[in-house]
């Protein structure tokens, strides 16, 4: 009897090996995603209506997600790729519109939608670092992304944490 394949799982590759994974498809999935995350918190602030300090702060993070989307495609071009437009409008993006989905729950909601992407990202741009990359600025680049998004889950989680402990319970 044949040996069944589906018992073995994935290979794990050795550390620092990771092969058939082109650098440009990892860098154009990190702008794309970067882009949906600024358009998310575009519309997120747009939904904050009296939050000065907070409004100000998703929109900082908005834009320090565009400008994560210039450097990668710096990168991106200079490995003959193809240019992420970064200014093009949420049209066509997925996250900005799934924050309105969101918008109708109230704060916390929106808070814990931009975590959830913050978490993906995280834990994205881990993975990106695990790549033997051959270009130490790539690593430069993704290592100071990668301290952006963890600030900016931290500072998510802590918003959060601080409204829930302030409101009543939703549900008695
Ligand atoms: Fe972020």
């Amino acid at each position: 009897m044949a040996h069944d394949e589906r018992n073995q799982g994935p290979v794990e590759p050795a550390a620092g090996e990771v092969e058939g994974v082109d650098e440009v498809e990892v860098l154009s999935a990190l702008a794309r995603l970067d882009l949906e995350m600024a358009w998310a918190y575009d519309a997120s602030a747009e939904a904050v209506e009296h939050g000065g300090e907070l409004r100000s702060r998703l929109l900082q993070f908005r834009d320090e997600h565009l400008w994560h989307v210039e450097e990668l495609n710096q990168l991106i071009l200079a490995r003959g790729g193809t240019l992420l437009q970064a200014r093009g409008g949420p049209d066509g993006h997925l996250l900005g519109p799934l924050t309105w989905l969101v918008r109708p729950f109230g704060l916390v909601a929106q808070l814990l939608s931009l975590l959830l992407n913050e978490q993906m990202s995280n834990w994205n741009h881990d993975l990106a670092l695990e790549l033997d990359w051959a270009d130490g600025d790539v690593v430069e680049v993704l290592e100071r992304h990668r301290a952006e998004e963890q600030h900016h889950m931290a500072w998510l989680s802590e918003q959060e944490e601080a409204l829930t402990a302030s409101e009543p319970p939703a549900l008695a």
